[in-house]
């Protein structure tokens, strides 16, 4: 079977996954969208209401600040990446996830990058990087700076829900520096 279809499989059995009470309170289960070809994989840190009713992640408004910061850089969110979260469920009222939901869910992740086989991986947010890395730093120290794992290129960013409170898009305000940070991936991801 080609990874394709393992991937493919392996989301049909997400869809079903009861493993956390997000079950319970889920109306989808948001498992990805984007490229399973993609050299570059975005994760984010769970879905919210617009994700939540649709299915697909980021598509809302913070899925929309990721896709123009993307685009900033030229890469384009569905053709360049394949994009999923930390958690496949929505946390009520959008709260963070907790470690036991993280811990359940976060097989899913694996297997999606087993079967994806990226080059780079873009992590957004604290949360993401926590549960990622294992790494408990402030976003704002460790973001901009790659990091190995398993011989993938990993980058932290800020989250995009972040940048729409910080709009300003001044020198060394989270926008633009978020910018130098996409600007990376892009050598990389030009590079492979
Ligand atoms: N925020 C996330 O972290 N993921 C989404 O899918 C949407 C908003």
């Amino acid at each position: 079977m080609t990874s394709k279809n393992q991937l493919e499989l392996l989301h049909k059995e997400c869809r079903k996954c009861k493993e956390c009470s997000l079950a319970e309170t889920r109306t989808n289960v948001v498992v990805a969208k984007g490229n399973p070809d993609a050299e570059i994989l975005i994760i984010g840190e769970g879905p919210g209401e617009q994700e939540d009713i649709t299915g697909f992640p980021f598509v809302g408004r913070a899925g929309k600040m990721l896709d123009s910061a993307l685009n900033s850089v030229e890469i384009d969110p569905l053709e360049d990446c394949y994009i999923t979260n930390i958690v496949k469920c929505r946390p009520p009222n959008n709260r963070k996830p907790s470690l036991e939901e993280v811990k359940s869910c976060i097989p899913w992740l694996d297997k999606q990058i087993d079967f994806l086989d990226p080059k780079i991986i873009v992590l957004a947010g604290s949360t993401a990087v926590e549960s990622f890395l294992n790494i408990k730093q402030p976003i704002s120290k460790i973001r901009g700076e790659w990091i190995e794992k398993d011989d993938i290129k990993v980058m932290p960013i800020f989250h995009p829900s972040y940048l729409l409170r910080n709009p300003s898009k001044e020198p060394g305000k989270p926008k633009w520096l978020t910018w130098q940070d996409l600007k990376k991936v892009k050598k990389v991801y030009d590079s492979i």
